[in-house]
């Protein structure tokens, strides 16, 4: 089955994913300084840079950067007026992020905010900062409900919100595991599904050498 999958994910990989110099830049320099190898695939970064070409976004949040290669994925896609602000708490990966981001050549396009981000988050709501067109949700898990809450408060009539890795790992697909990521990602999910202000799809993807099935959150915000 899960030999299928992976076969499955190289054929799509095959036809439509090319990850142009900077995004595989990005991928292969920040394994190389030893981040963890834990960006979306290759697949997923072309479903969201694909997903923002369809919104034309012009104000974009990233929460979670890693070193800038989902980030990327999503500048490929966007106006040169377009602005994209990646929140980022580990001092290194942000510091990766932000060389990456300034070969690429988005340094006035991309801002990193450096810090815990439900704190960052706070600041733009007391802030009164204008609402976003499309989110990005990929940082810890656990406070995968407290960004979803932050996220809806920073989003207009028509924000598109996506969230990465809303299938937990695990043999069984349990709301009452004892592990607090995945928990933070089925309360995550229960919400995705009931809060009437959204509508909402998990997209299944096809992850890393073991062709493990996980999903990409699609929400409109009504
Ligand atoms: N979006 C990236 C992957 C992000 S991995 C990509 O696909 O390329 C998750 C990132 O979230 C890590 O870099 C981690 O440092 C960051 N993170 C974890 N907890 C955080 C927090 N509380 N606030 C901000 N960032 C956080
Ligand atoms: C992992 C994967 C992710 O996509 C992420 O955002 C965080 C962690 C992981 O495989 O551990
Ligand atoms: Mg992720």
């Amino acid at each position: 089955m899960l030999e299928r999958n992976i076969a499955i994910k190289n054929y799509i990989n095959k036809f439509f994913v090319k990850e142009n110099k900077h995004i595989l830049h990005a991928r292969e320099n920040s394994q190389h300084l030893g981040l963890p190898n834990i960006q979306v695939p290759a697949q997923v970064g072309k479903l969201i840079s694909l997903l923002v070409r369809i919104k034309a976004p012009k104000r974009i949040l990233e929460i979670g950067t890693l070193g800038a290669y989902s980030t990327l994925w999503i500048a490929e896609s966007v106006a040169s007026d377009a602005k994209i602000i990646c929140l980022e708490i580990d001092p290194h990966h942000a510091s990766v992020a932000r060389e990456h981001i300034q070969v690429a050549g988005y340094a006035s396009q991309i801002e990193i905010r450096e810090g815990n981000a439900q704190q960052l988050l706070n600041q733009m709501q007391n802030n009164q900062e204008a609402p976003f067109d499309l989110i990005f949700i990929d940082a810890d898990k656990e406070n995968y409900p407290a960004y979803l809450d932050a996220a809806i408060l920073l989003s207009a009539s028509g924000t598109l919100i996506l969230s990465d890795n809303l299938i937990p790992k695990g043999d069984d697909i349990d709301p009452n595991t004892d592990s607090p990521g995945a928990r933070g990602i089925y309360q995550f999910n229960k919400k995705l599904a009931e809060d009437p202000r959204l509508e909402s799809i998990l997209s299944t993807t096809i992850v890393g050498e073991k062709g493990r099935i996980d999903a990409l959150g699609i929400t409109l915000v009504k």
